[in-house]
C-alpha cells in the first residue's frame, strides 16, 4: 500500500469552453496529514476536488488515491474519501438521521452499522437532537455540521473540505476547527481547500498555494510563515496623533486609540516603539494582525 493519501502527477484540466483550469498539479498528501491548499477563487481547487472523487474527467496526468488509480480503480479510491462540497446538497426534505444512512447505503454499509456510526457522529457534532427533523429546518451552521456528518458515515480515510467555513460565523468555525483537529488526531487524513488565511495556520501542517491552476508553493505552514516579509501589526494608544512623524510604516488610524502599521519582520520593534513615544504617544498594546498568509500570499505572487 502507498504511505500516500493523495498522489497527483501532471494533472491538466482543459474545460470544454477551452478554460484550462489544471496546468499541470504535481501535489503528495501523506497519510495522517491536515493539508490545506490555499488559493483566491477560480485558482483550480474545486475541479482538483471533482477529478479526484470523479465528478470532473481530468484531460490528462494521474491521481492515485491511497494507491488507488481513478483511471482503474475509481471506485475504490472513492470508497475511501468522504466529501464535503461548498453548497448544501443534501435533500431538503429528508430528515437528518436519513440523510446519513441514505448515504450509506449507496456505500453498502449494513443499515446496523449505519445506524450506529450515525449516533456517534451526530452526538459528536450536535445534532443527535434534531435526528429527527426535515434537513430544511436546521440553521446554517447546523447544515454545515451535516455535511460533515453525511461525509463521515463511510468511515472515511481521507476527508475533503471544500471551502468548509466559507460564510461561517466565528463562534462555529472555531467548533468546526476542534472538531476537524480531533479527527485528524485520531488518524483521518484532511484535505481542505480555503482561502481563510487564519485556517491553514490554525490547522495545517502543510499547505500548498495554488494560482491559475499551478502550484505555485507547497511547504510547512511554519517554512512558509517564515517568507512572510511584512507583517500588518495593530497598535493600541492612549490617543492617535501624529501619525505624520510615522509615515515611513505606513500607519493607518482605526479609531482615536487605534492604528495600524505595516512593519518589515527583520526591522525591530524597539526602533519603531520610540519613534511612537518621540510622536507623543503612549503605547498600551502592540500586535500582529491576523493576516500573516495574506502577506505571504501577496509575497509569493509579486515575485
Ligand atoms: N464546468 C466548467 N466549465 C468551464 N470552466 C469551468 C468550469 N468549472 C470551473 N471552471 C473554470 O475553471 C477554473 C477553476 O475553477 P475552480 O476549480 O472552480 O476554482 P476554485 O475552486 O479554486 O475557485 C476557473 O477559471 C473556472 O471559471
Ligand atoms: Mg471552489
Amino acid at each position: 500500500m502507498s504511505e500516500y493519501a493523495v498522489e497527483i502527477e501532471n494533472l491538466k484540466k482543459v474545460y470544454a469552453d477551452g478554460t484550462e483550469a489544471l496546468k499541470g498539479i504535481n501535489l503528495t498528501v501523506d497519510e495522517g496529514d491536515f493539508f490545506a491548499l490555499l488559493g483566491a477563487n477560480g485558482a483550480g481547487k474545486t475541479t482538483i476536488i471533482g477529478i479526484m472523487t470523479g465528478l470532473v474527467n481530468k484531460t490528462s496526468g494521474t491521481v492515485r488515491v491511497f494507491g488507488h488509480d481513478i483511471d482503474t480503480h475509481l471506485s475504490a479510491a472513492k470508497q475511501t474519501i468522504g466529501v464535503v462540497p461548498q453548497e448544501f446538497n443534501f435533500n431538503q426534505f429528508e430528515k437528518v438521521i436519513d440523510i446519513l444512512t441514505t448515504e450509506a447505503g449507496y456505500f453498502g454499509i449494513p443499515r446496523a452499522q449505519a445506524l450506529a456510526d450515525a449516533e456517534g457522529i451526530l452526538k459528536s457534532l450536535e445534532l443527535w437532537g434534531k435526528r429527527d427533523i426535515a434537513s430544511r429546518g436546521l440553521s446554517g451552521g447546523m447544515k454545515r455540521r451535516l455535511m460533515i456528518g453525511r461525509a463521515l458515515i463511510t468511515r472515511p480515510k481521507l476527508l475533503i473540505l471544500d471551502e468548509p467555513t466559507a460564510g461561517v460565523d466565528v463562534e462555529l468555525r472555531h467548533s468546526m476547527w476542534k472538531f476537524l483537529t480531533k479527527l485528524n488526531e485520531q488518524g483521518t487524513t484532511i484535505l481542505l481547500t480555503t482561502h481563510y488565511l487564519e485556517e491553514v495556520e490554525r490547522l495545517c501542517e502543510r499547505a500548498a498555494i495554488i494560482k491559475t491552476g499551478q502550484i505555485i508553493k507547497n511547504d510547512r505552514v511554519r517554512n512558509l510563515l517564515d517568507l512572510v516579509e511584512q507583517e500588518t501589526l495593530v497598535v493600541h494608544v492612549d490617543q492617535v496623533k501624529n501619525l505624520n512623524k510615522l509615515s515611513k510604516y505606513n500607519p493607518l488610524e482605526i479609531d482615536e486609540e487605534t492604528f495600524e502599521i505595516v512593519s518589515d519582520k527583520k526591522e525591530r520593534l524597539s526602533i519603531f516603539v520610540n519613534e511612537l513615544v518621540k510622536a507623543g504617544m503612549c503605547l498600551k498594546d502592540i500586535r500582529p494582525k491576523d493576516n500573516r498568509l495574506e502577506n505571504l500570499f501577496l509575497s509569493i505572487l509579486r515575485k
